[in-house]
């Protein structure tokens, strides 16, 4: 099935890998960060626009599904309480205000975990209501990479937007996982290793019982290990993530750890790739969730008409009925 999908936040493509495999057009990325931009124009022959606060809705082309994996930062705002008028200025309105513009078929957004518990679920509640009030069937679940078969302890949110009441299901993901030693390197430069101190200390202070394992130090300088990884962070410090309490990863390895193919260009420093891997989505999980979506937009899934024909009426009041189901929260229309 082709259809176009517009990649918000696009950072290095994560999102953009899975939407393009099952057949979607590209037309329309943004993504402020210099070495995202750099990245995803070698990779994808495009570079993204800048500041999406500035681009108007109009300049951007229609398009069937919105992928944004937006930053959190700006939750602080969302969930001071003072209700709705605070989604402004923040950049989960930047998506509000195309997805009323262009009305795409279907979104996804992304997000981190505690997004879920921000404010005690206020600043949950205050998105899902927004969407919901465009005329969005939405869905959330937390997910982890571990379940769709990489050894990367990466949970995060994800939100998915139908403008029809499709019969929608996050997937579970899979038992089978890629064992650490498909994902570590073989051969690894020196100067990847952790100074010699650094590496006695580490040594003095934990015992493993993997090998290959990832040891991971916590805020507090605890340190635990794992045969997986634990999240890559931007912005973390240097050596949080050691392998066998060694060695930082590589570029390749963090790659490899959200799912990048191995075509996948490096062209920045090692700090920069730090970054905008540790800003990355897991490839693996979009592409689950893109098959659902996909598979909804083809007509593949049953829609519920009865609350299908109350959505497309546009009620200018809009009172979501919210039900809880585990962590999988559905709003509909009714
Ligand atoms: C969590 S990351 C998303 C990464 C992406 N999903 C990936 O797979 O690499 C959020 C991204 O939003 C970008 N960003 C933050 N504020 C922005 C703005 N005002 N305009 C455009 N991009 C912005 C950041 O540069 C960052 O790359």
């Amino acid at each position: 099935m082709s259809f176009k999908f517009i990649d918000l936040f696009a950072g290095i493509g994560g999102m953009r890998i899975p939407f393009e495999e099952l057949g979607g057009e590209c037309v329309f990325t943004s993504d402020w960060d210099k070495d995202a931009q750099k990245m995803y124009e070698v990779n994808f022959g495009e570079k993204p626009h800048g500041d999406i606060t500035k681009i108007h809705e109009i300049d951007i082309p229609d398009h069937d599904v919105l992928l944004a994996g937006f930053p959190c930062q700006p939750f602080s705002i969302i969930g001071s309480r003072k209700g709705f008028e605070d989604t402004r200025g923040t950049l989960f309105f930047d998506i509000e205000r195309i997805l009323k513009a262009k009305r795409p078929k279907a979104f996804l957004l992304e997000n981190v975990k505690q997004l879920r518990g921000h404010d005690k679920g206020r600043t949950l509640n205050v998105i899902l209501n927004h969407l919901t009030a465009l005329g969005y069937h939405v869905h959330w679940k937390v997910l982890n990479a571990l379940n769709f078969g990489l050894p990367h302890k990466r949970e995060r949110i994800f939100i998915v937007g139908l403008l029809h009441n499709y019969d929608f299901t996050f997937p579970q993901g899979t038992l089978n996982r890629k064992p650490l030693s498909d994902i570590l390197e073989k051969k690894v430069d020196h100067s990847y290793f952790a100074a010699k101190v650094i590496q006695k200390r580490m040594k003095d202070n934990h015992k493993s019982r993997y090998n290959p394992g990832i040891w991971h130090v916590n805020k507090g300088g605890n340190i635990s290990s794992h045969p997986y990884s634990c999240a890559l962070r931007a912005g973390a410090s240097y050596n949080y993530l050691l392998v066998n309490g060694k060695r930082r990863l590589t570029e390749r390895e963090c790659l490899r750890l959200l799912g990048f193919p191995e075509s996948y260009k490096i062209v920045r420093t090692y700090m920069q790739m730090r970054k905008v891997t540790g800003n990355g989505v897991v490839v693996p999980v979009v592409r689950a969730i893109a098959k659902e979506i996909v598979s909804c937009l083809k007509g593949e899934r049953p829609i519920n008409e009865l609350c299908n024909s109350l959505m497309s009426e546009q009620l200018p009041i809009f009172i979501p009925k919210i039900e809880r189901k585990d962590y999988e929260l559905v709003v509909s229309g009714r």
